[in-house]
């Protein structure tokens, strides 16, 4: 392991990182309140925030000015009720106290027409839990959230991804060759049988006895959650799809209380081609329509996650049909070592895209054990990245506003992933204000150098090494650090202030390693 010293020249700042090296320190017991400051909702629906809040328990909370309507519970720093019916912005100040001191922050609730005004921020439980997934492994990953500290840090969404639903025997019977090896071994006894009821409502599987009791688990603690399905007639596993039954599965997530759904096209694709066929001028984005319009009509906000792997260039047509987040392109697990390069398209070619309320998406951070697509009962296993390019892509997704979504097998989840996940700084970036994606200032082809603008004119620098053998030194450039520098820098992996570091000092970096720094204003 290397050791970390502060360089009081700083003519050469080390940030090498050593094999498994937590860098994230463990919270301090004095509160910090973390998370976005800003909050988008629309009027009159149903809401439920829990304040991210680091430091020893108990902690008494307090908020000034919040609105008719909600409701704290001072001792958890939970936020519910229902938003006001008139828009405009609700500008609160939040206390958090405990026996080591106080903290205080302004919060901003927006009530108008745009949700999602920082990334939606979370876990999905695809990466780690395939066809395996269940009611127990979503209440297991809230408490986890909760307990290992990363709801502290702002992380607020327990989403469900595919098979949930059930299988008619039909499709079952029809599962082509491909499907039946990756399913191999799975139980479906209890999954096959009718989709829906006879009204036409959908139905769980047997691994779901009770969606409303879940989501009911899973809020209590103030967290959000989400579901997932597909506007084709069945989802990418051939379980029940949503096709001409929009508007009553909206209404059912409503009902059971989800806030978050992922539509991912799957068998859709097929559909869609013969309806442009059929239907002449019938766009992309009329395909996508009946559930964004049918998801906003509902009593709660849901945030709409739409998944067409970045065909048709989802950017330049969904952020008008009220679509919060759409995926850039294909699975990220199904290629994992591809992260840097999806996110500097990002960065770049799609930069101008995300903004607040509307937000590229790259994929989720497979980060740890993950399942084998091509196998899905078996055993999770590592992510073949080592310990620097699991920080580099974890610094990536803060720097490209990417939907801070990780995805994993939460029963093997180790003290490294939580401390990678759990840095308040590092999620505090991908959560400004502001929401400007980063943009590359230096580009070789061993090193990239990206710049975030902050809401309050700081900065966040990042500085990557993309060669695999060697150490690198990057010699820090004027332009990057700004007019403020030679101000107070921060390193946000180590959270510590490095008040020597100026422009025309080296900052040296192991293969595949990675710095990341605040320049303050
Ligand atoms: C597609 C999506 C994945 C996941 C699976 C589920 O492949 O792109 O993210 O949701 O479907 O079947």
């Amino acid at each position: 392991m290397i050791c970390w010293c502060p360089n009081a020249h700083a003519e050469n700042y080390d940030a090498r990182i050593g094999n498994s090296e937590i860098l994230t320190p463990k919270a301090a017991v004095a509160p910090r309140i973390n998370g976005a400051v800003i909050y988008g909702a629309r009027p009159g629906k149903q809401f439920v925030y829990r304040i991210p809040t680091q430091g020893e328990r108990p902690i008494q909370f307090e908020v000034g000015d919040l609105p008719a309507g909600l409701t704290l519970d001072a001792a958890k720093g939970i936020i519910t009720g229902v938003t006001p019916v008139k828009k405009g912005e609700y500008a609160m100040t939040v206390t958090a106290k405990n026996s080591h001191g106080e903290a205080r922050r302004p919060f901003k609730l927006v009530v108008g027409d745009k949700l999602a005004l920082t990334p939606p921020c979370g876990w999905n439980s695809w990466g780690g839990y395939m066809m395996m997934v269940s009611d127990q492994v979503l209440r297991k990953t809230a408490d986890l959230l909760v307990n290992k500290g990363l709801a502290d840090v702002g992380f607020q969404y327990v989403s469900l991804d595919d098979c949930w639903m059930r299988i008619s025997p039909e499709k079952y019977a029809a599962r082509d060759a491909a499907s039946k090896k990756k399913h191999e071994g799975f139980d479906y006894s209890g999954m096959i049988g009718e989709e829906r009821d006879a009204r036409g409502n959908i139905l769980p599987n047997r691994k779901f006895p009770d969606m409303k009791a879940m989501t009911d688990y899973i809020h209590s603690y103030g967290l959000k959650t989400g579901i997932y399905n597909s506007p084709g007639v069945c989802t990418c596993q051939s379980f029940a799809g949503s096709f001409g039954h929009e508007a009553q599965d909206a209404e059912q997530y409503a009902r059971w209380g989800f806030d978050l759904l992922k539509y991912d096209q799957c068998s859709g694709g097929k559909l869609l081609s013969e309806l442009k066929k059929s239907k002449p001028g019938f766009k992309t984005s009329d395909f996508w329509k009946p559930m964004a319009d049918a998801l906003q009509a509902q009593d709660r906000d849901i945030l709409f996650n739409l998944c067409q792997y970045g065909q048709d260039n989802p950017w330049t047509w969904a952020p008008d049909l009220g679509i919060q987040s759409w995926r850039t392109g294909g699975d990220l697990n199904h290629g994992v070592g591809t992260y840097f390069k999806q996110a500097l398209r990002l960065a770049t070619e799609l930069r101008d895209y995300s903004k607040p309320g509307q937000w590229n998406d790259p994929d989720f951070m497979y980060i740890h054990k993950i399942r084998d697509h091509k196998h899905m009962v078996a055993p999770t296993v590592e992510i073949p990245l080592n310990t620097n390019q699991r920080y580099q892509y974890v610094t990536l997704w803060s720097m490209i506003c990417a939907p801070f979504i990780f995805s994993c097998d939460m029963d093997a989840i180790d003290e490294f992933t939580i401390r990678l996940l759990a840095n308040a700084d590092v999620v505090g970036i991908n959560q400004d204000e502001l929401g400007q994606v980063a943009k590359v200032v230096r580009q070789t082809d061993g090193e990239v150098v990206m710049v975030k603008s902050l809401a309050d004119g700081s900065r966040a620098v990042a500085l990557f090494n993309l060669n695999a053998d060697n150490d690198v030194d990057i010699k820090l450039d004027a332009d990057w650090l700004g007019a403020e520098a030679p101000g107070v820098v921060f390193d946000a992996w180590r959270q510590r202030a490095v008040t020597h570091l100026k422009s025309g000092d080296t900052v040296r970096l192991s293969p595949n390693g990675i710095a990341l720094f605040i320049v303050k204003k």
